[in-house]
């Protein structure tokens, strides 16, 4: 293994662990939506490369953009507690006060990093997010 791919291996791994670090926020939060290059057919490509890279050696299979700033979805943690159902830590959520610009992204099938490509639907929806301390540590499915 020559000098420069050892040198890439470690940047990559870097990323990974950078990213993995990320805070809900900066993972799920896109407001305003992000350009990206190749046209907006490509934004969950994209995205999901910048913010998640690639998990164990898979795609990421689903994940969810919310075109919202953040102090507004963190208003949503005011709001009546109601019961989780994909965290596996946090015994409440809260139902968004309001519906919601978010950017659903599907794994398409087959699809093997390092080029993972995915289905997007854009759509004005409800989301439920779980809180902690009045932030935003969980965005339900
Ligand atoms: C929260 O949203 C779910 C649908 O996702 C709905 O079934 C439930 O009634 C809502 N609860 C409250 C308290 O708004
Ligand atoms: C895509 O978004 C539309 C609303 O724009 C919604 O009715 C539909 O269920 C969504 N499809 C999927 C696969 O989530």
């Amino acid at each position: 293994m020559n000098l420069t791919r050892i040198l890439l291996l470690l940047l990559l791994l870097e990323l990974t662990v950078f990213t993995a670090g990320l805070p809900l926020s900066r993972r799920h939060i896109d407001n305003p939506r992000s350009w990206v290059p190749g046209g907006q057919h490509r934004y969950c490509d994209v995205m999901m490369r910048r913010r998640w890279l690639i998990q164990k050696g898979r795609c990421k299979q689903i994940s969810t953009f919310i075109h919202e700033d953040l102090a507004t979805a963190a208003d949503f943690c005011t709001a009546p507690a109601v019961p989780c159902t994909s965290s596996r830590s946090l015994q409440t959520c809260h139902n968004s006060s309001h519906d919601v610009s978010v950017t659903d992204c599907f794994a398409k099938a087959g699809t093997r990093p390092p080029h993972c490509h995915y289905q997007k639907n854009d759509s004005i929806r409800p989301i439920r997010v779980g809180c902690k301390d009045r932030a935003l540590v969980h965005l339900d499915s």
